[in-house]
């Protein structure tokens, strides 16, 4: 049998070819407050510019069903476009909510420097005068020595102490960095791999890290206030666009939705939730531990779903043969997939845009054409197709590698291309 790249002649297919110019190779992907957290799969700040800058315009409202860290909140909100964001990843809503919030930066540098103080006083003078918060970290003796975890303890302790929420967030976005960094995570892992040159005895610089991190972040957040509009403002919630849209928002209301969906469920793509476990529990979020069973894919639907999509169903036949439960899990995230786009299409002011950002990846050999799917669902709600741009990812920043034969150390780059489809409701 053919694969389905070979076998697609959708109308969707005709135009796809790989505009370079949308690579952005040599761009600073850390300007503004994009620097603020790294989190797997981020969206490229210059693809969400240059999506809001053809598409969009001053004063109107932006939505990403899929928000992550923000970084279509932020971009929007430097061309005085107002947003609304939603994800179910409560680090992601911190990261988010941090990077899009304004701050005296008269307050803030104080903030900062009372840190460095008091972390100084403490390192050096063993002065503690904030009762230490050490949460139930699962596995917490396997992921950090303990001198690690008093440190980080006594500087949760002292994030809690602080009155005001937006410099809360700010600090907990540098202590959610933190976290990772002077756990035995191995460095460049997305997923929970314990380092093989951990020593429970190191001592890390737990407070100096931490203080690094906030002078970073300071800094971009003074360039995001620079450029960002005053008035224009981003909010961030956390529902689940697969259920429903929530009455407070309402029908016809949003002029653009700019947006990166997951690729497919977490446990065979890319895990956000075990990415983010430990700096959740840190937090004290009381769903840390369920983040990937949340999220799109994760709730296990029936083997025989049909799907109007024939692609679609062409493309499952094919991996059922290969693989009955496989094909279960491509099932679960596209059936959550297409309620989704259906709920948010509601969103869509006539004449708005849906502009989503996909990957097309492949499962038992079979490459799930996930662009023409989107373009497919949102023309079966009133929308009408209007381009998909191909972009490559430059290998460093691949995606998700995976090991598709379950050999272990052999593992596939999945990802070379990225989608970027444009319909508009009609
Ligand atoms: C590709 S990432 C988005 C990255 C984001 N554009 C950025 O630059 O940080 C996909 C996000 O979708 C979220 N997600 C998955 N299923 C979801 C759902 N049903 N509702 C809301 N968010 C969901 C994940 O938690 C993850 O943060």
């Amino acid at each position: 049998m053919k694969e389905i790249n070979d076998v697609i002649q959708t109308k969707f297919a005709v135009s796809k070819k790989i505009d370079e110019s949308w690579d952005f190779r040599k761009a600073n992907t850390k300007e503004l407050t994009h620097c603020f957290h790294s989190y797997p799969a981020m969206m490229i700040p210059q693809v969400a510019r240059r999506i809001i800058k053809n598409y969009g315009k001053e004063g109107d409202v932006l939505f990403d069903p899929y928000c992550g860290t923000g970084t279509s909140l932020v971009e929007a909100n430097i061309k005085n476009i107002s947003a609304i964001g939603t994800d179910l990843n409560p680090l992601a809503r911190l990261i988010a909510t941090a990077k899009t919030t304004k701050i005296n930066s008269d307050l803030l540098n104080s903030e900062i420097n009372n840190f460095i103080n008091y972390s100084f006083k403490s390192n050096f003078q063993n002065k503690k005068s904030y009762s230490k918060i050490i949460p139930d970290v699962t596995n917490i003796d396997y992921w950090f020595s303990k001198g690690t975890q008093e440190k980080l303890g006594t500087i949760l302790g002292y994030i809690e102490n602080l009155g005001n929420d937006s410099i809360k967030n700010f600090f907990k976005v540098a202590f959610s960095e933190t976290v990772r960094d002077v756990s035995f995570v191995k460095s460049g892992e997305f997923k929970m791999v314990r380092t093989k040159n951990f020593c429970h005895e190191e001592d890390k610089d737990v407070f100096g890290i931490m203080s690094s991190k906030l002078e970073r972040n300071k800094l971009g957040l003074e360039d995001f206030s620079a450029v960002c509009a005053n008035g224009t403002k981003s909010a961030v919630y956390g529902f689940d666009t697969v259920v429903g849209i929530p009455n407070f928002i309402d029908s016809n209301s949003v002029d653009i939705v700019v947006t990166s969906p997951p690729y497919g469920d977490s446990r065979t793509t890319v895990a956000y939730g075990q990415y983010s476990r430990l700096a959740n529990e840190w937090l004290g979020y009381e769903t840390a531990n369920q983040v990937d069973n949340i999220l799109m894919g994760g709730r296990k639907r029936k083997y025989d779903h049909k799907f109007d999509s024939e692609i679609l169903n062409d493309a499952i036949l094919k991996i059922q043969s290969k693989d009955i439960q496989r094909a279960r899990d491509v099932i679960s995230f596209y059936e959550d997939y297409e309620s989704s786009i259906k709920n948010v299409s509601k969103l869509i002011k006539k004449g708005g845009f849906a502009c989503y950002v996909v990957g097309n990846r492949t499962v038992k050999g079979v490459t799930i054409p996930t662009d023409e799917l989107t373009a497919e669902i949102f023309e079966s709600c009133g929308f009408v197709h209007l381009e998909t741009i191909v972009r490559n990812i430059p290998s460093k920043r691949m995606p998700y590698r995976n090991s598709p034969s379950n050999i272990k150390g052999k593992t596939s780059s999945t990802m070379k291309h990225e989608y970027i489809v444009v319909c508009k409701k009609l």
